[in-house]
């Protein structure tokens, strides 16, 4: 077994992508993808995944799997160093999927905790849960193992999905013999970027919490949102003193505002610790800091939105990348599956 990294990124198109996964992962894997020193990278837009909690939805999942490569793209994917794919149009991860099952118990599932906190949260699932959906992780290790990927860059609420496909990947190969490689995750470095909080102070940007700042957002929507964002509430007055902590005013800053900024647009500053100081101090009031918000994030959000809408006005360029990379995918997909397919003694016709 070779060593070389083979690296898959996946997200669910349900959504147009917001600047929550913008420093949580576009950014990350942007500069992965430019560092090079990989045998291959995939990036997946998962809309089968995305359809089991969403099959009532068709619609709304084909049209995001467009604003997602737009997205994906607008933030630096290069389709000719990233094999850019949609998920469904692979049928072999489907197929590896049924034999994955076996592999895995109901309770194991269960157990999963990010599975876990999704079906406790959502209402649709109250009167049962759909097998499709309880089921993703064993699908999810059908996604990584395909291409052989050794390296997922995700977030820790994904670490539980690596988890199970190394104990898909260890049952496998000890009843089958040696066919599927293990997998690592590599997390972002700063917790803060990982998970962004909402414009309302929520821990989690989300579309139906109406809390998101998206990449394709207007100057005007940005400036809008920033405007209305929550701030500390018990900073009334400006000589008050303020807590940056749990302020996603100061979360942002942190996470965006480079000391140019601050030389461009706030220059009595010289860098974010300086700033905070001064809140947690008092004497400086939120309309200054949101202002200087909305600075930082026109600047930044600008040249991607502007690439968005170029990449926008030639939809079907966009769909001809993810038809040339979703066919490089399923060639390597085939590949693992006949693999597979032999180890487990099904290869009548060889
Ligand atoms: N579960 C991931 C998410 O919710 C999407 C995903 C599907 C994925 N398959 C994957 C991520 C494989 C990494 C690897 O965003």
């Amino acid at each position: 077994m070779s060593d070389e990294k083979i690296i898959l990124t996946g997200v669910r198109p349900t959504g147009p992508l917001h600047i929550g996964h913008y420093c949580g992962a576009l950014v990350n894997n942007v500069a992965i993808q430019n560092a090079g020193g990989y045998a291959h990278m995939y990036a997946m837009i998962a809309d089968a995944q995305g359809l089991t909690d969403n099959f009532d939805d068709p619609e709304k999942v084909r049209r995001n799997v467009m604003e997602v490569a737009l997205d994906m793209l607008a933030a630096g994917y290069d389709p000719t160093k990233t094999t850019m794919f949609i998920q469904s149009a692979v049928p072999e991860l489907t197929e590896l999927t049924f034999y994955y099952m076996n592999l895995v118990t109901v309770a194991r599932l269960q157990r999963n905790p990010t599975v876990k906190g999704e079906i406790a949260q959502k209402e649709k699932f109250a009167n049962g849960l759909p097998v499709g959906f309880l089921t993703y992780p064993i699908s999810q290790a059908s996604d990584i193992t395909a291409f052989r990927a050794n390296i997922v860059p995700a977030g820790d609420d994904q670490a539980p999905m690596i988890e199970q496909t190394n104990e898909i990947v260890h049952k496998f190969n000890s009843i089958y013999g040696e066919v599927l490689k293990p997998v690592k995750i590599v997390m972002p470095e700063s917790s803060l970027a990982a998970r962004l909080p909402g414009t309302d102070g929520n821990a989690k940007m989300s579309k139906s919490l109406g809390n998101c700042i998206y990449l394709k957002d207007s100057a005007d929507e940005i400036a809008a949102r920033v405007k209305s964002m929550f701030t500390d509430p018990k900073h009334l007055r400006v000589e008050d003193p303020g807590n940056t902590r749990d302020n996603p005013v100061f979360i942002y800053l942190s996470v965006f505002a480079k000391p140019e900024h601050f030389a461009a647009f706030l220059p009595e500053y010289a860098n974010y610790e300086e700033l905070a100081a001064h809140y947690e101090r008092g004497g400086l009031g939120d309309v200054k800091v949101k202002k200087f918000l909305n600075s930082v994030l026109q600047e930044t959000l600008k040249p991607i939105r502007e690439k968005r809408e170029m990449l926008a006005r030639d939809t079907a360029s966009v769909m001809e990348i993810l038809r040339n990379g979703t066919e490089r995918a399923r060639a390597v997909a085939a590949e693992t599956l006949a693999d597979v397919k032999r180890a487990m003694r099904l290869n009548y016709f060889d």
